[in-house]
Order: structure tokens, then sequence, then C-alpha cells
């Protein structure tokens, strides 16, 4: 259906009102960017949902003040968490990682407008990825993505730090727990990787 077809189409279901081209485009490019976002959050099985400032706060409480390399945010979302780890740790590279388009441009779009020589996104699954070289990482998945997940993390180099907000990681005891009324009773986890937990 060309451009004239849509037109025709959005005139016959809104009635008398005219849509002209340009609201035809606009219209069309949010609906795809909508169907986007959705097709991406049932693929990756987590909405694009940021973690609120409070849940951001709880997240960097649970990090060590100093981080001997590389921080990763699983899943970076719009960036504002990673925004906020790579001001906390200027020295650190910070990198999210974002399969989602939408989100991943935004962030990106971001970045452009607040330089953060820091940062930096990737647009991978981090399931597919290496994450040898990172000594942090945070997430907020959901319950589905947080078992494939749990495997995932042995590839961190020991004693590197991960937290995560709301959702645990499956066999994983956590080293740390806070609950945050404000946020619902929310839990946030802070876990330290040990490989060989006999040795
Ligand atoms: C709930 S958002 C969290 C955003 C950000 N971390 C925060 O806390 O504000 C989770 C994001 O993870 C992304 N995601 C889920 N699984 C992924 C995967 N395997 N690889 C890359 N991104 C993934 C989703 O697209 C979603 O945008």
């Amino acid at each position: 259906m060309g451009s004239g077809g849509v037109s025709d189409w959005l005139d016959g279901i809104i009635g008398e009102a005219t849509v002209s081209p340009f609201e035809t485009i606009l219209l069309v490019v949010l609906l795809s960017g909508a169907l986007m976002i959705v097709f991406y959050a049932i693929r990756t099985g987590v909405p694009p949902q940021s973690s609120g400032r409070a849940a951001r706060q709880a997240l960097l409480h649970l990090l060590p003040d100093t981080i001997d390399g590389p921080i990763v945010d699983l899943g970076s979302g719009w960036g504002a968490l990673v925004e906020d780890i790579g001001e906390r740790y200027p020295e650190n590279l910070v990198v999210g990682y974002e399969l989602s388009p939408i989100p991943y441009w935004i962030s990106c779009l971001r970045l452009k407008l607040k330089t953060r020589p820091n940062v930096e996104y990737r647009r991978a699954d981090f399931l597919k990825a290496d994450l040898s070289e990172f000594r942090a990482a945070t997430c907020y998945l959901m319950i589905g993505a947080m078992k494939p997940l749990a495997s995932k993390l042995l590839e961190l180099p020991d004693g590197a730090v991960v937290v995560s907000n709301a959702f645990s990681l499956h066999g994983w005891e956590a080293d740390e727990t806070i609950t945050l009324s404000v946020t619902g009773a929310t839990n946030y986890y802070r876990y330290i990787v040990r490989r060989d937990p006999g040795a």
C-alpha cells in the first residue's frame, strides 16, 4: 500500500478528519517503532523498562567503591543505569549491551547529546558476547532471562561483582541483599563470582 493508500485507509477509519501525508508518515513511523519494541520484548522476554532512580541508587550502593576493570550493564535499555554507572566510575569503561534497536539508538543519541568518554553501547545479544573482560555486571531482567544468565556469568573473572535489580540468580547465593520499601519491597542482589567455591 503506498502513502496515498495508507492515507485513504486512515481517512476511512478516522472518518471526516483529513490525514495529511506528514501525519501519515509520522503515524507509520510511531507504529513501526512501537511494534519493533514489542517484537524485541517478546524475543528477549524482557521489556525495555528502566530501573527507577531509587533502584539505580540501590544498585550503585551494592557495587564496590572501586572496580578494577570494565563494567557491563546486561540489557541496557534506554541507558539510564549505564549513564549513572559511567558517572560514578569515570576511570572505568562502562559498556551497555542492548538488543532492542530503538532503546539502543536512543541511548546512543543521549551519548551524542552528552558525551561520556568512558561509556559505550553494543547492539548485541549479551548471551553470545564474550563477557570475560568485565569485573562487574549489572542487570534488570525477568525470571526467564535470569536462567541462561546464571551460567553465562561464570565467564566473568573470579571475584567479579554482579548486581541485579529485582530478580535473583538461579543457583547463586547472594552476598548481600537489600530491600527497598519505596520501590514496593523490591529486592536488590549482589553476587560475587566464585567459579570454584571449594578452592
Ligand atoms: C528492563 S530493561 C533494563 C534497562 C537497564 N539495565 C536499567 O536497569 O535501567 C532490560 C533490557 O534488556 C534487554 N535484553 C534482554 N535480553 C537481552 C540479551 N540477551 N541481549 C541484549 N539485551 C537484552 C531488553 O531488550 C531490555 O531493553
